[in-house]
């Protein structure tokens, strides 16, 4: 089962994946397109970068990989090095550095993505050799995924930093196009029960773009279990700050208490009492009513954590929630056989997944059906990334890839989150992938669904 490389996508030529990769850049544009060179600055904190290093980054990152490690082309800019590698330029310091202004930089990502889409149109199959044994399509594949990653931090900035809702041409408007409700209350949905068994927990090998920590599919044996359908709400989690939950130290490990006390926290980050009772929700520079229906969001994994053990409930660990997503029912247990998504082998639609910006925020934890997994469960891909129990650490026999910061830095200290945001690109999430974050996160698009304690009711 165990392979060391990951295969391109063979289906798309190194052009067709340019132009995804320009598709890619407008997205990312019209993330920035109203920012004034100041505000593309922005505040020194810890949780975001300046976006006008995030911008350089993007573009150097793109140069780096497929014109100079693919292509072996020459460096086009002596500085860049020293600004944008973001392994080598400390997140601290990146306020300090002599960036380039907002026009400037735009300019230079400018001249990386043509001499990318220029080289693809006149040798598609150049730049192999250099790349170790990873053709171009790999890199300019990363660098799409890098690129909507980017684009889903910029999103998260801008809600962090209280910057208006940034205006896309892709968003219908709030829940348009998406089914927002299919009429039955969260509580109601209940619980799927799942009969464990042997899983094989990861992606396999081929021609798929697969990210190193996926790597590879192996069998784990998960006890039966009951794992939510839905997401938690906003009026379920509520309910745990109106009983003292953020005072409570019974709910709270001693890791969760220490950063309850130090962030002097009695409610989710973004929430705000409003006089006569209820609460009001901050999105980005606008103050909404709190939508009881909808997924609870920006809570960090301490929160997530105390309100299960307020709720008798537990986080799935990352392989029930890989099996909810992805497997199907068989005599006995499940079948060996996995699904990309919950709902089978095609790729998201509006009326399955809450992606790519569309509805600009999220939807009622019961909407969308269509998107249900073989099991029953509602929006594991799409509208908010979801904690998990678990730790994020290396497969068996985990080798990391060419871009060797992206995973294995990180093991140890970060929590596994599984299933995409509304702001995550369709292109990118599948079932078995892996975001991570550490525990104190509260900014980025995450909630969680919760586990029953015991297998059957
Ligand atoms: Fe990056």
């Amino acid at each position: 089962m165990l392979s060391s490389m990951a295969e391109p996508a063979p289906e798309r030529s190194v052009m067709e994946l340019a132009t995804a990769l320009q598709e890619a850049r407008e997205r990312t544009l019209d993330l920035v397109a109203d920012l004034t060179d100041e505000q593309m600055i922005g505040p020194r904190l810890e949780i975001v970068n300046p976006l006008r290093w995030e911008l350089g980054h993007v573009a150097w990152f793109q140069e780096y990989w497929i014109l100079r490690h693919a292509r072996g082309e020459a460096p086009t800019w002596a500085e860049a090095d020293h600004l944008y590698d973001s392994a080598r330029v400390a997140h601290d310091t990146r306020w300090d550095l002599p960036l380039p202004s907002k026009a400037e930089t735009l300019a230079y990502m400018r001249r990386i993505l043509e001499r990318i889409v220029e080289g693809s149109r006149s040798s598609p199959s150049a730049g192999r050799g250099a790349g170790g044994g990873y053709d171009e399509a790999y890199f300019v594949q990363l660098a799409i995924f890098h690129e909507d990653m980017h684009a889903e931090a910029i999103t998260y900035t801008r809600q962090t930093l209280g910057y208006a809702r940034p205006r896309l041409s892709i968003a219908r408007g709030r829940g348009e196009g998406v089914e927002d409700r299919a009429g039955i209350s969260p509580a109601r949905l209940g619980d799927a029960e799942i009969p464990g068994g042997r899983f094989w927990l990861g992606s396999p090998p081929g021609p798929r773009f697969v990210f190193d920590n996926e790597q590879w599919a192996h069998p784990v044996t998960v006890r039966p279990f009951r794992i939510a359908r839905a997401a938690v709400s906003n009026e379920e989690f509520a309910q745990f700050v109106e009983d003292g939950g953020y005072r409570r130290r019974e709910f709270w490990t001693e890791e969760g208490w220490r950063w309850r006390e130090s962030a002097a926290a009695e409610h989710p980050v973004y929430w705000r009492r409003q006089s006569g009772g209820g609460w009001l929700r901050r999105d980005f520079d606008a103050w909404v009513p709190l939508e009881s229906r909808r997924p609870v969001l920006h809570v960090n994994w301490y929160e997530a954590d105390a309100y299960c053990r307020w709720a008798g409930r537990r986080l799935p660990a990352e392989a029930e929630w890989e099996m909810a997503a992805s497997a199907e029912p068989a005599a006995g247990g499940v079948t060996e056989r996995k699904r990309l998504y919950p709902w089978g082998e095609e790729p998201p639609t509006p009326d399955r997944a809450n992606l790519d910006w569309r509805s600009m925020g999220t939807v009622e934890v019961d909407a969308l059906p269509a998107g249900d997994s073989a099991f029953g469960c509602r929006q594991m891909i799409g509208n908010v990334w979801e904690w998990t129990a678990s730790d994020f650490g290396p497969y068996p026999g985990f080798s990391p890839g060419p871009y060797k910061e992206y995973s294995a830095p990180w093991f140890g200290n970060h929590k596994v989150l599984r299933g995409g945001c509304w702001a995550t690109r369709s292109g990118l999430i599948r079932n078995p992938y892996r975001n991570f974050y550490r525990p104190h996160r509260r900014d980025v698009w995450a909630g969680f669904r919760t586990c029953a304690l015991s297998p059957a009711p």
